[in-house]
């Protein structure tokens, strides 16, 4: 399997385009029915739906891109990729449960819920978010293992993801502080998508000092754009119902600034993270890097 740049330019959506398929392939395998052959059918095939129904893939691309950036190649790079991936799809079949944001659509399909029931989906959720875990431990080099292992929990946890969900479902129906959102946006999406970078240099074996700095300005970005996203383009456009936060009453930086506001704080995100990875030195894939501000900054989904 090709291990070097097959994109035709150097912009985030060539490479997103470049090692989706690598990254689908890994993802299916990993839920395949020889892979987990003593699971029930149904609940691996709730599994492959959150997993497999579509997505951009940014937080595994992420992972392959910064560990190439720092000379490591794709297959040190593709378990800590898959394993975020894991925890990404378990956080959107709960995040759209009935007791959460109870949203019927995802990735322009039915979700997990709607279409395997709740019992199934909160289950599936969970046996993903364990199976990322799974993967990495397994891996030849006890010491990756466990740094990799250290990277996400932290992540995904109580003060990650799970404690910025907490934050997400408590802010509703009150207008909580710009500094409060911005900290529930590091938590539930920050530190996911932060570490997925830091997941590709560890797995090179790099030092991850240089990249805190540009991994959290683009888990900030992250969630301020989709913020701006829900409220300004359609569901067919996103795949998922617009104008969710609006209607749930949720604490965005949208309600707290308005749009323009939110605008400019992207903008000033994107900066930052142009002024981070300015300071650092890849190896290869500087332009990427680069770009990857200015694509989030300006996507449409
Ligand atoms: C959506 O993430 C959930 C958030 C953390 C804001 P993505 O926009 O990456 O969703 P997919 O994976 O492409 O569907
Ligand atoms: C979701 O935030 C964050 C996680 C799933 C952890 P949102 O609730 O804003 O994500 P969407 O808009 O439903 O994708
Ligand atoms: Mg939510
Ligand atoms: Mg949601
Ligand atoms: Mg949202």
């Amino acid at each position: 399997m090709a291990t070097t740049l097959t994109s035709t330019d150097s912009s985030f959506r060539s490479w997103l385009t470049s090692v989706g398929p690598e990254i689908n392939a890994a993802l299916a395998g990993a839920v395949a029915e020889n892979s987990l052959p003593s699971a029930p059918k149904r609940l691996r095939e709730a599994m492959a739906h959150a997993l497999l129904s579509g997505g951009k893939r940014i937080r595994p691309a992420l992972s392959l891109l910064a560990a190439e950036a720092c000379g490591s190649d794709r297959a040190r790079a593709m378990p800590g990729a898959v394993a975020c991936e894991m925890i990404h799809a378990y956080s959107l079949v709960h995040d759209d449960l009935p007791c959460m944001d109870d949203d019927t659509l995802r990735r322009g399909k039915p979700t997990t819920h709607v279409t395997f029931g709740e019992a199934t989906a909160v289950l599936a959720g969970d046996a993903l978010q364990t199976l990322a875990f799974e993967i990495l431990a397994q891996q030849s080099s006890a010491a990756l293992a466990v740094e990799q292992i250290q990277l996400l929990t932290a992540a995904s946890g109580a003060s990650g993801m799970v404690g910025g969900q907490q934050m997400d479902m408590d802010g509703e129906g009150q207008q909580l502080s710009l500094e409060a959102i911005l900290q529930m946006h590091a938590g539930k999406t920050g530190a996911l998508l932060g570490t997925s970078i830091l997941l590709g240099v560890a797995s090179a074996g790099a030092d991850l000092t240089p990249w805190r700095s540009y991994a959290a300005s683009i888990g900030r970005l992250f969630q301020i754009s989709d913020d701006v996203l829900d409220a300004t383009r359609s569901t067919a456009e996103l795949g998922k119902t617009a104008g969710k936060d609006l209607a749930a009453d949720k604490s965005t930086v949208v309600g707290a600034l308005g749009l323009d506001g939110a605008r400019a704080l992207m903008a000033e995100e994107v900066q930052n993270a142009l002024n981070a990875v300015a300071k650092m030195n890849p190896v290869q894939h500087h332009a990427e890097l680069a770009d990857l501000p200015v694509f989030l900054g300006t996507r449409h989904a």
